[in-house]
């Protein structure tokens, strides 16, 4: 390695080298300014790509095609305010509720990378995964450092709550995770369940009511209605045209 390549190893700017090359130079002032804002911008973007990768969403998705119309917003809450992510500032949830293919997941995905883009630490899980996760560090006797681990996020996403139900360990688990999470830090919930179901899916009404009051305490609920944008696009696929089958 050569002595400037281990200089800028050593001052952690390992790819100062090539980009010396895209900079154009009129003076020392103006190259140095030049070079290690392109430095700088480089060390962001892939801080960011770090963090997308941290959060493990499924699938990567950003808001460019995401249609808001199933959406409806609360009182005093709107489109802007979402995409402002104040929410995550002020810990606040968001609590996506409603039907099947209406882009519940999608919009928790674009929330997600948008708050990895500013660089919020983000952590997307299918709720059902996080329960299996929680359990098994439960048994191995590493349930508090897990726990620690998503207390330093800045948001959570637990996606798919109320497709499976869960059994009495992962109930109280996740609830655990819920009340750590009160007031410190924010979550993003789906569900195609209404809050007065939700003791199907942890089968213990005072658990229940807890948990609900945690995560409805500082939070904004969309409903999302209409039809799967799944079975839109298969209709479309088919050549077909019939989009108003609810479901
Ligand atoms: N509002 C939307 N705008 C654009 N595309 C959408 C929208 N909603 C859904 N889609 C399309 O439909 C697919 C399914 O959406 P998504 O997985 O977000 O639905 P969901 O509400 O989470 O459904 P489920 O309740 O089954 O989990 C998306 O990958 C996307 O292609
Ligand atoms: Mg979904």
């Amino acid at each position: 390695m050569n002595e400037l390549a281990l200089l800028c190893k050593e001052l952690r700017l390992e790819n100062l080298e090539k980009l010396a090359a895209q900079v154009e130079f009129q003076n020392e002032v103006q190259y140095l300014t030049d070079l290690l804002t392109l430095a700088s911008k480089h060390r962001d973007a892939r801080r960011v790509q770090r963090l997308i990768k941290e959060a493990r969403f499924p699938v990567v998705k950003t808001f460019d095609g995401y249609q808001f119309d199933p959406i409806s917003f609360p009182v005093g809450f709107d489109k802007e305010q979402l995409l402002s992510l104040e929410f995550i500032e002020q810990n606040e949830n968001i609590l996506c509720i409603g039907a099947v293919g209406t882009g519940k997941t999608y919009l928790a995905t674009a929330l997600g990378v948008k708050a990895c883009s500013q660089g919020k630490r983000v952590r997307f899980y299918r709720a059902v995964d996080l329960c299996t996760e929680l359990a098994e560090k439960h048994r191995s006797g590493g349930l508090g450092r897990a726990l620690k681990q998503l207390q330093k996020l800045d948001l959570l996403i637990l996606d798919e709550v109320g497709y499976i139900p869960f059994d009495k360990t992962s109930s109280q688990l996740l609830f655990n995770v819920l009340s750590n999470a009160y007031e410190q830090q924010s979550i993003i919930v789906t569900s195609n369940l209404e809050f007065g179901r939700w003791n199907e899916i942890f089968r213990d009404d005072r658990l229940t009511a807890a948990l609900i009051d945690r995560l409805v305490h500082h939070a904004y609920i969309l409903g999302f209605t209409g039809t799967s944008f799944r079975y839109r696009e298969a209709v479309l696929a088919r050549g077909g045209g019939a989009t108003n089958s609810e479901g």
